[in-house]
């Protein structure tokens, strides 16, 4: 009940917004000369049904209460807050990402500033309500679903922009996290698809960790995932907008690293000579080979002991012993 009525106001915002985009002065001025820039085509921004929030302090909460839509319900979408006792719009002067579940009803919207400072947050996102529940989200997985069943992959990107560009680009099967670590149900929502996950994060510390930490889920639920990171403070968006589609294409092929590999030889450079720091090192990838434990991932757990003892210069046999000491 309360989720049909947070739909109906999303889908009635979406609208607000991107008829603000194309059909004001303000928003083909500000809204999509910024899509412009960034190098977004008229026809992806209207694929993505991007919108523009104009500046105005009430001009999306006048429309709404016009149409006679429930203070309190409003409230709950994130698209109006409540200041000094008056009603105010949540998103003013940002262009605006809309967020679409699997039959592409909109969950709610993410809106960025269009210049970055330290006053305000770069991205505004809905706040968690009935039907946006940040951790079941994938946004773009609306858009993506046949490319990613057709090349049996999914991409898995950090932001908004990364999937509008690489879709631009031809590469449709890519979904984004929203820069958060990946949740069991959002891994679940892929497997629906494909068992094949590549996560293309930014080369900064802040994604390589992000992207670690979805490893073990990941593993258990059967997935093979691969990792790529991208160079020199780009992400897949800048840097697909700087080399191309398939100079993109190719720098991912060649790139992809499996995923518990890169992990060991991230760790085995911290470690050096510490013998102590090494054997935990072993330890741990014994037990994150030990959950790729399902009869049909035999061969890939032999390849995984082999490639594993080779890294490490350990003994092929003992590495094969203490995976089974965690498998039971
Ligand atoms: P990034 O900082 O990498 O932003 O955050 P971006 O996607 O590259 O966006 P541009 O290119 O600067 O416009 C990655 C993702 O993390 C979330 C958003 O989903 C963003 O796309 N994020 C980031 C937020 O939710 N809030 C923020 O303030 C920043
Ligand atoms: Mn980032
Ligand atoms: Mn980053
Ligand atoms: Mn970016
Ligand atoms: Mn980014």
């Amino acid at each position: 009940q309360t989720a049909d009525s947070l739909f109906i106001i999303n889908n009635f915002a979406e609208k607000f917004f991107t008829n603000t985009l194309f059909n004001t002065d303000e928003g083909r001025d500000i809204g999509l000369s910024y899509f412009k820039e960034r190098g977004f085509r008229e026809a992806t921004i209207e694929k993505f049904r991007l919108g523009y929030a104009p500046e105005a302090r009430t001009a999306f909460t006048d429309e709404a209460l016009k149409n006679q839509f429930n203070k309190e319900l409003l409230l709950k979408t994130g698209l109006i807050v409540e200041r000094n006792g008056s009603l105010q719009d949540n998103y003013r002067g940002r262009v605006i990402f809309p967020i679409h579940n699997q039959s592409g009803k909109v969950l709610g919207f993410g809106a960025r500033i269009l210049k970055a400072n330290d006053k305000a947050p770069k991205y505004i996102n809905t706040p968690e309500n009935e039907i946006y529940v940040k951790s079941k989200i994938l946004y773009g997985f609306y858009f993506a679903r046949q490319a990613m069943d057709k090349a049996d992959e999914c991409l898995l990107v950090e932001g908004y922009t990364d999937v509008v560009s690489l879709h631009q680009a031809g590469i449709e099967n890519v979904v984004a996290s929203g820069g958060t670590s990946l949740t069991l149900d959002q891994l679940r929502l892929i497997k629906k698809i494909t068992n094949n996950l590549t996560i293309i994060y930014d080369g900064d510390s802040a994604g390589v960790k992000a992207a670690l930490r979805g490893l073990d889920l990941a593993l258990e639920e059967g997935l093979n995932v691969k990792l790529v990171l991208i160079p020199d403070n780009e992400d897949p968006d800048s840097y697909v907008n700087k080399v191309g589609a398939s100079a993109f294409i190719d720098f991912v092929q060649k790139n992809k690293k499996d995923f518990i590999l890169f992990q060991l030889e991230l760790a085995l450079k911290d470690i050096g000579n510490d013998p102590v720091k090494k054997s935990e090192l072993v330890n741990k990838i014994a037990e994150s080979i030990s959950r790729i434990n399902k009869a049909e991932d035999f061969t890939k757990q032999q390849d995984y002991i082999k490639q594993s003892a080779d890294i490490l210069h350990i003994d092929e046999a003992g590495l094969h012993a203490l995976v089974n000491k965690y498998i039971r």
